[in-house]
């Protein structure tokens, strides 16, 4: 959840800042940075046209308590921010549900870049957010393109952890990465949702609808598991990708690998062609099992199929007690169509 942050009466001192609250008197300084071009705008908002537009966000930062004015100890002067913002979409990332925490942004007059003040800054912060109000953890995000910023976070503590497509406020989107930090002092063990979204411990879940450039390596990959034509894998990744059916594939990448993937289609080859869609080729690299990785896949399977108004997903297999753990029930034992046995099929009900 959100952790209560007043910035009201907090003085924070590094060797060469001072973070304290903002004050009106900021204005000058304040719009000697932010009217910029190319400052803002690598953090989501567009560089200030007037000082009236200075003056409006000035006030929110006074009015809201949450930002810290950056002030260079030499010169007094203020040359840049530092949020303690609200994380969202805070009943999404379920795994902060009972941790507190928050995400930071910043902003670093153009004229004092590369000079480590910002990386001076946030640490200071980050021992103050953990030591003194004991948060748990905190997040950071930025720009794919903005490696500066990435980079302050990488030298903090920061670990990237969910690759994502940011709404800017210019209306556009734009991919981005958010990093986490948690409260290295506590013992804290995340079961994280969302699994598309994350690159945790290296593994990062790919859909190809969005990432077409990895179907190629995946149709090739599919068929060295399930010994099926790369084309047929193929033929139903284009269908996903081009919007012809909202059948998904996705695959799981550690170090640039394919390790574990999954694939819907209409029917898996068995009579019961009325149970439809069919979840499919669910394969884990050997050396990779056991670290939740097809629970993870199966999970964006069922959330994507929620998002495109599936009511339930078939799956055919030979196991009999792995897919009941996830939540799937057995259905009725079918034929399949080119063997002579049959194997069992399972339901999940999406709603
Ligand atoms: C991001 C920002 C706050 C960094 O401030 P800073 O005080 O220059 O940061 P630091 O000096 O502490 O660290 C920057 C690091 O990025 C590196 N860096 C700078 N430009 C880089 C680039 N183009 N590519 C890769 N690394 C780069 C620096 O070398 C330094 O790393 P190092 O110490 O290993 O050499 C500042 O660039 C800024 O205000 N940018 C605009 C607003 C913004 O992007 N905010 C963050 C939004 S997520």
């Amino acid at each position: 959840m959100n952790a209560q942050f007043d910035v009201n009466g907090v003085i924070l001192e590094t060797e060469r800042l001072i973070l304290r609250p903002w004050q009106i008197s900021d204005l000058d300084d304040f719009y000697e940075y932010a009217s910029v071009p190319g400052v803002g705008e690598r953090a989501g908002w567009p560089h200030h046209e007037n000082k009236d537009k200075s003056l409006e966000i000035l006030n929110k930062f006074i009015n809201e308590k949450k930002t810290f004015a950056i002030c260079f100890k030499e010169t007094g002067k203020v040359i840049g921010s530092l949020g303690i913002e609200k994380y969202n979409p805070e009943d999404r990332l379920k795994e902060f549900s009972n941790l507190k925490g928050r995400e930071i942004g910043y902003v670093l007059s153009k004229d004092y870049w590369r000079q480590g003040l910002m990386t001076e800054a946030v640490k200071k912060v980050i021992s103050y957010l953990f030591n003194d109000l004991d948060y748990d953890f905190l997040l950071c995000g930025a720009y794919d393109f903005n490696k500066e910023s990435k980079r302050v976070q990488e030298k903090c503590g920061f670990i990237p952890y969910r690759k994502l497509i940011f709404d800017t406020i210019l209306g556009t989107k734009e991919p981005g990465i958010l990093s986490l930090l948690l409260n290295p002092n506590k013992q804290i063990e995340l079961d994280y949702s969302l699994p598309k979204t994350l690159i945790i411990k290296g593994y990062e879940y790919i859909d190809l609808r969005l990432n077409p450039e990895w179907k190629g390596r995946s149709a090739k990959w599919f068929s060295s598991k399930w010994h099926v034509d790369e084309e047929a894998y193929l033929a139903e990744m284009d269908k996903y990708i081009s919007h012809i059916n909202d059948y998904g594939w996705y695959i799981c990448v550690k170090d640039n690998h394919i390790i574990g993937g999954v694939g819907v289609i209409t029917n898996d080859f068995h009579e019961r062609k009325d149970l439809y869609p069919n979840v499919c080729a669910l394969y884990v690299e050997e050396e990779y099992r056991g670290k939740r990785i097809a629970k993870d896949l199966l999970q964006i399977v069922i959330d994507d199929a929620k998002k495109y108004n599936i009511n339930k997903l078939y799956l055919l297999t030979d196991h009999d007690c792995f897919y009941e753990q996830y939540g799937w029930q057995f259905y009725c034992m079918t034929k399949n169509d080119y063997e002579d046995y049959s194997s069992r099929l399972y339901v999940y009900n999406v709603e």
